[in-house]
């Protein structure tokens, strides 16, 4: 699973032919995996891409406007009760008045479309060096449970500096794990494991909200992401690994009987 998460698309086969060289080698271990290991955020990229789309729409937009704007006035009925007068088209100007547009259009939308393309699969390449946690939602709340057993309801702590790997399953319904900040959002559901990730740079705090209706109180649905200091989480994933590991032994710990 890790892998196929690593190693996407044409770099597959690349990664499994690796894997089998080094299989068994003791120097394996010892091999830096710089590729794997460097960070790839695509969150800049959606960024820029909103802003071409937007840009593209807003251009294409007013200059198709201003065209339709001058052919109404040119082509203006000139005396009440008249039609306007339009020119006749010759076959080829017909069709090339039909096919330019539509070709300027499609240029621009196949564009938008690869760079999406490109950026979906930069966001694929899930960062080797990273946190893993995973997350059950239901209604109406974000349960995550950190590798050590550590459980916590609506609030994400992460470590600033590392990428954070959700691995999503829903109990109930379809929901969605959208963190507007890092522009990452996907949906969980009953029975199929998802994942999301995102690569918090620097301590805050950052809103998760649910993206797909799931009954009545969707709007309520909501948790926060806090970015740490790397120190401070270690701190309290120990903290509350401890605390969990006295609640597990009552007994031993002395706990009330
Ligand atoms: Cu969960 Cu909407």
């Amino acid at each position: 699973m890790q892998s196929e998460l690593r190693a996407p698309g044409w770099r597959r086969p690349i990664a499994a032919a690796c894997g089998a060289a080094w299989c068994g080698s003791a120097l394996a271990a010892q091999t830096p995996d710089t590729a794997a290991a460097r960070i790839n955020d695509p969150a800049a990229g959606w960024d820029r891409l909103w802003n071409t789309v937007i840009l593209d729409i807003t251009v294409i937009g007013v200059l198709f406007a201003l065209v339709m704007a001058w052919f109404l006035y040119r082509y203006r009925a000139r005396e009440p009760g008249r039609a306007g007068t339009a020119r006749g088209l010759s076959t080829a100007a017909a069709i090339g008045w039909a096919l330019i547009p539509t070709f300027v259009f499609l240029a621009d939308d196949l564009y938008i479309a690869a760079n999406g393309w490109k950026l979906w699969n930069d966001y694929r390449d899930v960062p080797a060096e990273r946190i893993e946690v995973k997350l059950e939602t239901g209604m109406y709340s974000y349960d995550y449970t950190y590798a050590n057993g550590v459980r916590t309801q609506n609030e994400l702590r992460v470590p600033a500096g590392k990428a954070v790997l959700l691995r999503m399953t829903s109990r109930d319904t379809l929901h969605s794990h959208f963190i507007p900040d890092f522009r990452v959002k996907e949906d969980s559901m009953p029975g199929r494991v998802t994942y999301l990730w995102f690569y918090p740079k620097a301590p805050g705090e950052h809103v998760v909200t649910c993206a797909e209706y799931c009954g009545v109180g969707h709007a309520y649905m909501a948790g926060k992401i806090i970015v740490l200091p790397a120190h401070e989480f270690d701190a309290w994933l120990d903290r509350e690994a401890t605390r969990i590991g006295r609640q597990a032994h009552p007994a031993a710990a002395g706990a009330e009987s």
